[in-house]
């Protein structure tokens, strides 16, 4: 499973990036917004701290200029992936995109049957919103399940199912066992894969009886 970091904070990149297990990264407009900084100017730099596919959102609506907007983006680096709402005019701008080999990942995916047709699309990733379903009642887990049941019975449906709007542990966890391909992850849920308190409780009594010996490795 690749792990992206959902996050266009160029401090946190950089400090989690060293963890060397990110694979990626998911920007929106949300997230651009909250740096207060130049959009294209984010993404450059953030081109140059990850080396995987990183997703920068068009704001056009209509497919011929989300097809301009795309093509401007993809224009930073080649590892930019071109972010497209999951409209008709996003899925005709992403069938051009990726006749052109730029890779694209169709967002706001909140059903199946869109699923289906972000795969005809040829996207590169399609993400499917958690989070969103859950917080209206619904069981995103089980939008994912249903997703890569889809894609696993047609050999030629080769776009990955990328996991948005995680926010928790159990979000990454259940994913991975249904075998989602990618999972994005804020910051803070990022860390929390991290932390068990057995974990922390054993490693204090370890190194509490280790002092007590007066012995040192190095
Ligand atoms: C990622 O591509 C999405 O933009 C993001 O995961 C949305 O997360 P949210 O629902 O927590 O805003």
């Amino acid at each position: 499973m690749k792990f992206f970091l959902d996050s266009a904070d160029i401090n946190e990149i950089t400090e989690i990036n060293k963890t060397g297990m990110i694979d990626g990264i998911t920007t929106n407009p949300s997230l651009i917004a909250k740096t207060g900084q130049n959009f294209i100017d984010v993404i450059s730099e953030i081109t140059n701290i990850v080396n995987g596919p990183i997703s920068a959102e068009v704001i056009a609506t209509s497919s011929k200029e989300m097809i301009q907007e795309g093509q401007k983006l993809a224009k930073i680096s080649p590892n930019i992936a071109v972010k497209l709402p999951l409209t008709r005019d996003g899925l005709i701008a992403c069938k051009t995109l990726s006749k052109e080999k730029i890779m694209t990942n169709i967002t706001l995916c909140f059903s199946a049957a869109q699923a289906i047709l972000v795969a005809k699309a040829g996207a590169t990733f399609v993400s499917p919103f958690v989070g969103r379903l859950d917080d209206i009642g619904h069981d995103g887990l089980n939008l994912i399940s249903e997703i890569c049941t889809i894609y696993s019975n047609y050999d030629q449906f080769t776009t990955e199912v990328l996991v948005a709007s995680a926010r928790s542990p159990i979000h990454i966890i259940e994913s991975a066992k249904m075998g989602a391909d990618v999972v994005t992850i804020p910051p803070g849920t990022f860390r929390q894969l991290f932390k068990h308190p057995l974990t922390e409780n054993g490693l204090q009594a370890f190194l509490d009886d280790w002092a007590s010996t007066g012995q040192s490795i190095l």
